[in-house]
């Protein structure tokens, strides 16, 4: 989201280069991909989003999803034509009010064709009508729609929005969001944000969600369903908003005791990292059979299977930590995604010595004692891991390994300077591995590049010490390395990493 002030001669300018037909060879068609190398295809060239305004009805009953998306954006080259990411079935769009021609193309493409081409630089109002039942498309051979027994759940990384809203759909293009969701009486839509209002009419509940805060698409979910709603304030001052669904049976205590610490984690987790960036925190539990969490911003979505083994706030502060290492401040690229998990593992760990469960230092000489020099484990390089490594479990484990390093090459104070500098250096943003070491370097004032070469991006098991340039000393404990306490509750955070996600 860039906002721009609209010079007053653009639009006279714009208007003057459409009445001149040969004008129209420099307008071109934008590009089907954003310029992600791990993903070619996701989002869109030639055009940015300011704001969703996503208006939907849904029959659980059915799985029948309508809608009308009005996405307010600007062009950033002269546009001929443009995608959105979408799978369901488009009726009509419309752009500045005209209808416009369309058509799909490659996995997930809307290709629309406005009457008039689109000057760079000028605002641009689309609205998509569709409909459609979302568990029957798939792309790339999957679906990431969850069906529910009352209901659906949209919350998937890094693909999610393609089932339910046509968006541009990677995290570098941020917006705000307006989801209404009308439902039939008794059944609850969750979305992220504030709710600002519900109203009833003819058998159906209308939920209107606000986030008015920017926002990638795959943090942007949906969750219909019978749930219980909790709400509170925590200390600190932020509202929360939580929600339970109706039929987690046996894991109904364990998911409410630690999701219901929400408030308090937030406001613990606002000592590390400053001030809680968004106007509302919470969680949802649907009755879902997936294994994850997931950071969905200001409304974390939980599987019940979490807390299959009694609470788990471990996982509530993970989550809780991308709302500023993620969510608040973006990766510019999914190569960076250690910039989000390697710092949320690390909140962890943090958390881990808050309750007296284990040191950072004792997790990460763990870590480190339990990969030996020849685990595949060394071969995933946190700081660019391809797209089949995104979710190893080396990005989160050595990737808090590597912020443990920095810590120790730069010391405490420095190391704790940068932890919370960083979420308002880039707050509501995109930034890369190369932007956090710049930054690091900065208020440390110490040259870093081997330091992070070393931890993340060379493929293999770093020398103990002196590799960092620093005092790290990481594992050079002597004798065998004790499994810290909080071990069996973090690893039981990482059921991602099982094979359920099929690609
Ligand atoms: N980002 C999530 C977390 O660490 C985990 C995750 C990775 C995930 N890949 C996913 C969740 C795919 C859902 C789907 O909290
Ligand atoms: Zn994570």
């Amino acid at each position: 989201m860039h906002r721009r002030i609209l010079a007053p001669g653009a639009l006279a300018a714009a208007s003057l280069m459409l009445a001149i037909p040969a004008s129209a060879a420099s307008y071109s068609p934008g590009a089907p991909g954003i310029g992600d190398p791990y993903y070619p295809a996701y989002g869109n060239g030639g055009y940015d989003v300011s704001h969703y305004d996503l208006r939907l009805k849904y029959q659980p009953a059915t799985d029948e999803l309508e809608g009308t998306a009005t996405i307010l954006a600007r062009t950033t080259q002269d546009l001929s034509r443009f995608d959105l990411d979408f799978l369901l079935d488009v009726s009509e769009v419309r752009v500045n009010g005209v209808r416009a021609e369309f058509a799909t193309s490659g996995r997930h493409e809307l290709e629309i064709t406005p009457r008039t081409p689109l000057a760079k630089g000028t605002a641009v109002t689309v609205v998509v009508r569709y409909s459609g039942v979302p568990s029957t498309k798939s792309a790339y051979g999957f679906s990431t729609w969850h069906r529910t027994p009352d209901g659906a759940v949209a919350a998937d990384e890094p693909e999610a929005a393609w089932w339910w809203y046509p968006s541009n759909d990677h995290p570098l293009d941020k917006a705000t969001y307006d989801v209404s969701v009308a439902v039939p009486n008794g059944t609850q839509a969750i979305s992220n944000g504030t709710l600002q209002s519900t109203s009833s009419q003819a058998g159906w509940t209308r939920y209107n969600w606000r986030q008015n805060r920017p926002q990638a698409t795959y943090l942007t979910t949906l969750a219909v369903g019978k749930f219980d709603v909790t709400t509170s304030t925590s200390e600190g001052g932020v509202p929360v908003v939580n929600a339970y669904s109706v039929d987690l049976g046996d894991n109904d205590g364990a998911a409410r005791a630690s999701v219901e610490r929400t408030g308090e984690l937030v406001d613990w987790l606002s000592g590390w990292f400053g001030p809680y960036p968004f106007a509302s925190a919470g969680g949802y539990v649907p009755n879902t059979t997936t294994g994850y969490a997931l950071e969905t911003q200001t409304r974390v979505y939980y599987s019940p299977r979490q807390f299959a083994n009694g609470s788990n706030a471990s996982v509530v502060v993970h989550e809780l930590a991308h709302q500023w290492y993620g969510d608040s401040v973006s990766l510019k690229g999914w190569k960076d995604i250690w910039i989000n998990e390697g710092f949320a593992r690390y909140a962890q760990w943090l958390w881990s010595e808050h309750e007296g469960e284990g040191t950072t230092r004792e997790l990460a000489a763990y870590v480190y004692a339990s990969h030996p020099a020849d685990d595949p484990f060394w071969t995933v390089a946190p700081g660019d891991p391809g797209p089949d490594d995104q979710f190893d479990i080396a990005v989160y484990d050595r990737g808090a390994l590597a912020v443990q390093a920095l810590r120790e090459a730069v010391g405490d104070d420095a190391f704790f300077a940068i932890l919370k500098g960083w979420p308002q250096e880039h707050a509501y943003g995109n930034a890369s591995v190369a932007d956090f070491r710049a930054y690091a370097e900065r208020i440390s004032g110490k040259p870093l590049d081997t330091l992070f070469d070393t931890w993340l991006f060379q493929p293999g098991k770093p020398a103990s010490t002196g590799a960092t340039g620093g005092r790290a000393t990481l594992g050079a404990t002597a004798g065998p390395v004790r499994q810290p306490k909080s071990w069996k509750t973090i690893e039981a955070t990482n059921s991602v990493h099982a094979a359920e996600h099929g690609h």
